[in-house]
């Protein structure tokens, strides 16, 4: 299996808390270590590093805890970004911040028409968008992202409240490969799944209970939570490297690895 080097970015949690609940995972009254979050997260990076990838950081703005969430600034492929409308207004302010970054670091840019949330909703899987809806991204937001990228948006719909973006259901592994939890999707969309990737991986729901779909994937390395060990053994009998990290106090506002990284996909070359 052929390794991607990918070009990520990420957003350090200085501000990082949980001081709202948007989702099942958020326990505002819940205690959580600022410092170990911070330390934990720097693993992420490292990871990511000594796989030969590339991290650039967006600087973390105050007031805005949610922002490591990487995944939810853009949906970025073959050069063009598609900046972010969020469904809650504690994480509307992060739109303008990733906008801004995406715009200088020279993309072409496009404007949302209705919720979404960007990469946490949308996975490039070979050469299909699969794009989820039914707690966050609108449906109607999918014509929008077909439009700008040009690639067939497949829509997922998602049942389980736990597994709000599509990100923490689905996990890409390859271009012909998905993993994914088949009781967070609704009956057409796991007839969608079947037919679409008839040798994908099926989690458990253990596995997706930390969160261990929100994984990232070069290709070859999977990077996920620690605790997701059934999810790690069945990729490893599949021929993937599997690179647990722990996440644990990111998880308490309802995110892992995947939430945290933003690929940035340059153009044809490197999608
Ligand atoms: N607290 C954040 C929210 O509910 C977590 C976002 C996780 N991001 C993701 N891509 N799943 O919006």
């Amino acid at each position: 299996m052929d390794a991607t080097s990918q070009r990520l970015l990420m957003c350090r949690p200085t501000y990082f808390a949980v001081d709202y609940a948007i989702n099942p995972w958020m326990d505002p009254s819940a205690p959580v270590d600022a410092a170990l979050a911070v330390r934990q997260w720097e693993q992420l990076r490292q990871t990511y590093l000594d796989l030969g990838h590339t991290v650039e950081e967006i600087t973390p703005v105050p007031g805005l805890p949610d922002m490591v969430f990487a995944a939810n600034g853009g949906t970025v492929i073959d050069g063009k970004a598609m900046a972010v409308q969020f469904r809650d207004p504690q994480r509307a302010d992060e739109a303008p911040a990733y906008r801004a970054w995406f715009e200088a670091a020279g993309f072409e840019m496009y404007d949302p028409k209705h919720v979404n949330e960007g990469e946490g909703d949308v996975l490039l899987a070979g050469d299909h968008l699969l794009a989820g809806t039914g707690f966050r991204t609108a449906h109607a937001a999918h014509a929008q992202l077909q439009e700008v990228f040009g690639y067939p948006v497949i829509t997922m719909q998602l049942v389980d409240p736990r597994f709000y973006h599509l990100d923490t259901a689905l996990t890409v592994l390859d271009e012909r490969t998905v993993a994914y939890l088949p009781e967070a999707f609704s009956p057409g969309s796991q007839a969608v799944l079947r037919r679409l990737f008839p040798d994908a991986v099926h989690a458990t729901m253990a596995d997706a209970e930390v969160l261990g779909l929100n994984a990232v994937s070069d290709g070859r390395h999977v990077v996920l939570p620690a605790q997701a060990t059934d999810l790690a053994a069945k990729l490893r009998d599949r021929g993937y490297e599997t690179i647990g990290v722990d996440l644990s106090e990111l998880r308490k506002a309802g995110g892992g690895p995947k939430c945290c990284t933003l690929r940035l996909r340059q153009g044809k070359a490197s999608k």
